[in-house]
């Protein structure tokens, strides 16, 4: 029998659209579903002021399809140079949300990011003065850090002296993929908050290398073992306002994943909300879907939740995805769940 569930509109707070005709192609893919998103400033150039932050919304709005409706919001890539007058006029002014942390070198096109985390001291200061959060890829870079421990130990390094010299910042550890991260964010107040990905309810380290390298589970933070893939999972099921949808849906064209050195991220804008529908089935918490894709992000923003619906709806039969999304430039790979998936979108209403 098929079965319905309605939730608000959703938002993905954590978003790579690129730009160009990249962007053209991958943003109907989000706007399908979501109202809002909080694109990522991770461009090439990266968007570093509000000039920049102006004209990437302009082209955002401008790929928007017709007759859809959705919101971009954005957010600066902070470097050491970033002048805290100019994010808290974007701030203050609602060009920006938040203002997002990539250590430098961490992930794709993060070479602009922070070296020495006491020159942005100003800056996050000014940030917790006017409400402003930081989102930050929470990985440390050193080279003598197993790629697995990253995040564990970015927690210790460098979150917890930038939380405690800078109380009263609010910050989301993006896109968690360990009980480490979990478990910080439920020691701490609701200051700290994360996202969670679709991808990593889905997969773990050996999904990504057992039986062969698969080049399309490779993003950062990389999959950790199954006990982390469930403690994410119970975080982002178990209805606790901290942990919110932040897809990471992350376009690379194929040829620049199936090669000797593949790019990270995983692209999951298309089935994003399916699979979530098939997790929180699984983990009997189909009521708290709403709550992860569509309130709990837009309490921490300080957002009103959307105005219509989405509704899902779960088939007797097994759906199927497009395998890839077509863009000038070549495939881009929709990410594969590997199990058999009944849910779709059955239809959004706007109003
Ligand atoms: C992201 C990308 O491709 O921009 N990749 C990824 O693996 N997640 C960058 C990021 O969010 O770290
Ligand atoms: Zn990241
Ligand atoms: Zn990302």
């Amino acid at each position: 029998m098929n079965k319905n569930i309605r939730i608000i509109r959703p938002d993905d707070w954590h978003l790579h659209l690129r730009d160009g005709p990249i962007l053209r192609a991958v943003l109907p893919e989000t706007t399908q579903h979501f109202a809002r998103a909080l694109v990522m400033p991770n461009l090439l150039p990266p968007i570093i002021n509000s000039q920049d932050a102006k004209s990437y919304r302009d082209a955002i709005i401008q790929a928007i399809p017709d007759g859809a409706n959705f919101e971009p919001r954005m957010t600066f890539y902070l470097t050491e140079e970033t002048d805290p007058d100019d994010l808290a006029n974007a701030y203050n002014s609602g060009l920006i949300i938040a203002a997002k942390l990539y250590p430098a070198g961490v992930t794709t096109n993060s070479s602009w990011g922070v070296r020495n985390f006491e020159k942005v001291r100003t800056i996050l200061d000014r940030m917790a003065e006017i409400g402003c959060p930081l989102c930050v890829h929470g990985e440390v870079t050193d080279p003598n850090v197993d790629i697995f421990d990253r995040e564990a130990v970015f927690l210790d390094k460098i979150l917890t002296p930038i939380i405690t010299q800078t109380p009263g910042l609010r910050v989301v550890m993006e896109h968690i993929t360990t009980k480490d991260a979990v478990d910080y964010v439920l020691a701490h107040n609701k200051y700290v908050a994360a996202t969670i990905t679709t991808h990593h309810l889905f997969i773990n380290r050996n999904d990504i290398l057992v039986g062969g390298i698969k080049p399309h589970y490779y993003c950062l933070p990389v999959a950790k073992r199954e006990e982390h893939r469930v403690a994410i999972c119970t975080a982002a099921t178990g209805g606790d306002c901290r942990f919110f949808l932040g897809t990471d849906s992350a376009p690379h064209l194929d040829h620049h994943k199936e090669t000797a050195c593949g790019c990270a991220g995983c692209f999951t804008a298309t089935n994003s909300m399916p699979l979530l529908a098939h997790i929180f089935e699984q983990e009997n918490a189909l009521s708290n879907l709403e709550g992860f894709s569509s309130r709990h992000g837009a309490n921490f923003y300080g957002v009103p939740f959307n105005t219509g619906q989405l509704i899902l709806e779960k088939k007797d039969t097994p759906v199927t995805f497009p395998k890839s999304l077509p863009t000038p430039q070549g495939e881009i790979t929709v990410f594969d769940p590997g199990v058999k998936i009944y849910w779709q979108v059955k239809k959004m209403n706007e109003t």
